[in-house]
């Protein structure tokens, strides 16, 4: 039988009571216990990137990252975004740089980081940013115009 501990998360400016076994992932309690499904399990095994959330502003693979080491920490989802990220997901409307939709919320918090962090960042600078998420169909080049957008101050 497996140990659970209480543990309280920042998730989205709000404090989540969650009751994760010790070796549960940040992905297995959003996805499983908050059914916040905007994170998704793809490779789970820390290749893929479609499980990107935002851990005090810098992204982390939430298959990779135990649950009981996020206590404290601010976590954003897709669910909760705000500035930058919102304006990105409505880029990524507008470029039409989604199909599937599965690599896109990680898509859209990987590149909110980057913005944030490099305000006018270029073409290179942005493939660079997103080379740990791969997308199965867009080819990339609608998602980099995207970000773009957003981060050169071109798009909505
Ligand atoms: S599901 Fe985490 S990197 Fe693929
Ligand atoms: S839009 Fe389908 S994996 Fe990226």
């Amino acid at each position: 039988m497996s140990v659970r501990q209480t543990l309280v998360l920042r998730v989205n400016d709000a404090e989540r009571e969650v009751r994760p076994a010790l070796h549960d992932t940040l992905l297995t309690v959003l996805r499983d216990e908050l059914q916040l499904t905007g994170a998704k399990r793809g490779c789970n095994h820390g290749v893929c990137g479609a499980c990107t959330v935002l851990v005090d502003g810098r992204p982390v693979r939430a298959c990779l990252t135990l649950a009981h080491t996020c206590r404290g920490a601010a976590i954003t989802t897709i669910e909760g975004v705000t500035g930058i990220a919102d304006r990105l997901r409505s880029a990524f409307e507008d470029a039409n740089a989604v199909q599937c939709g599965f690599c896109t919320s990680a898509m859209v918090l990987v590149a909110a980081a980057l913005v944030a962090e490099r305000p006018g960042a270029s073409i290179e600078e942005i493939r660079t940013g997103l080379s740990g998420n791969l997308c199965r169909c867009t080819g990339y080049r609608k998602i980099v115009d995207a970000v773009c957008a957003v981060a050169q101050g071109t798009g909505r």
